[in-house]
């Protein structure tokens, strides 16, 4: 099957070759999904996790991309809940093959079913992005009807799901971003737009929450934000300064059968829009274009037609 493969740790994107590679195993519990549409992530080919597997053994070369919407192609033994021919949507292992591949292998636990109304590329775009800014903001830092958050990075694809989410929620949104995203964050929600390269976020005001996507000096300065009894989350780096009375954390986001269905429900009735950027077919994602994306939104690679 053809795949895109990283082989080199130091290549970065430009190390990035489109080979054939075998057919993936399918173990016990897994699901063999043929990949229509599959998301991929600038970072990840700095994660530890894409050059070693669980027991820390070398697995280069390994397919990058942890989102992906497909078909069901085989089940693997005491797989249940799918069918073969389903269409699915999820997140792949983060030490395993992934999805920039006509075929790869998936926990079943980690994939939803996909209505039939939801186009695959739109799919692609939900898995890492909403599952993270739903924990992010609920399990995380329990936000509530009436509390104010301020999210950074609010154009992005974390970000402006969860300006959306926040907002539906019954909170009150502060955006930080930049001045040309200034437009599209305010439609979807938010109630305030801060341009972070002109204004300082401390600018924003006292907050209840923060939900940080940024990192550096923007998550630093925000931690003053929090009022008594608030949160501070990032998803980008471990928060080194912590509110004065609050709490500050990290986390990484986990794969969610149940809420990726509620969101993928959210899509199909128009509550969450969400911003897909380039489509690129697969053999173009052996290409250097994805350190600078050109259009703004997740950059999602079309695998088959
Ligand atoms: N821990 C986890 O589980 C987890 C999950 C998902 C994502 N992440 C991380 O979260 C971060 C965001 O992910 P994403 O998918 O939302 O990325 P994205 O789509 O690139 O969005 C990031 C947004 O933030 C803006 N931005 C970045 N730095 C800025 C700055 N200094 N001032 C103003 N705006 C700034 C970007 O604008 P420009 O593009 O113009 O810079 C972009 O609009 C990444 O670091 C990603 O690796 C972590």
């Amino acid at each position: 099957m053809r795949a895109v493969v990283a082989r080199e740790r130091d290549a970065g994107i430009d190390g990035l070759t489109l080979a054939d590679m075998p057919y993936p195993h399918a173990a016990e519990n897994d699901v063999i999904v043929r990949v229509h549409a599959a998301g991929f992530t600038r970072g990840e080919l700095d994660w530890p996790a894409t050059w070693t597997d669980r027991a820390g053994r070398d697995r280069a070369p390994s397919i990058p991309g942890h989102e992906l919407s497909g078909v069901v192609a085989e089940l693997g033994y005491g797989t249940t809940g799918l069918t073969v021919g389903q269409r699915v949507f999820g997140l792949t292992d983060w030490a395993r093959n992934g999805s920039l591949a006509e075929f790869t292998a998936v926990e079943a636990r980690n994939l939803a079913p996909l209505p039939a109304d939801v186009d695959h590329t739109v799919a692609a775009a939900l898995p890492i992005s909403g599952l993270t800014a739903w924990q992010g903001l609920f399990d995380h830092a329990r936000l509530t009807v009436g509390q104010t958050v301020l999210i950074t990075g609010a154009a992005g694809g974390v970000g402006s799901i969860a300006v959306q989410l926040a907002r539906e929620a019954g909170a009150v949104v502060i955006a930080a971003g930049r001045a040309r995203d200034r437009e599209i964050v305010s439609g979807l929600g938010a109630r305030t737009f801060l341009d972070l390269d002109a204004e300082d976020v401390r600018d924003a005001g006292e907050v209840d929450v923060v939900f940080d996507v940024v990192g550096g000096d923007v998550l630093a300065r925000s931690a003053e934000l929090v009022r008594p009894g608030g949160t501070l989350v990032s998803v980008a780096m471990p928060p080194e300064v912590r509110p004065a009375d609050g709490r500050a954390l990290y986390f990484v986001v986990e794969p969610d059968r149940v809420r990726l269905a509620d969101l993928a429900q959210r899509v199909r009735d128009g509550r969450l829009r969400l911003l897909v950027g380039d489509v690129r077919p697969l053999a173009e994602a052996a290409g250097g274009w994805a350190r600078r994306p050109a259009a703004p939104g997740r950059t999602i690679i079309q695998v088959a037609a």
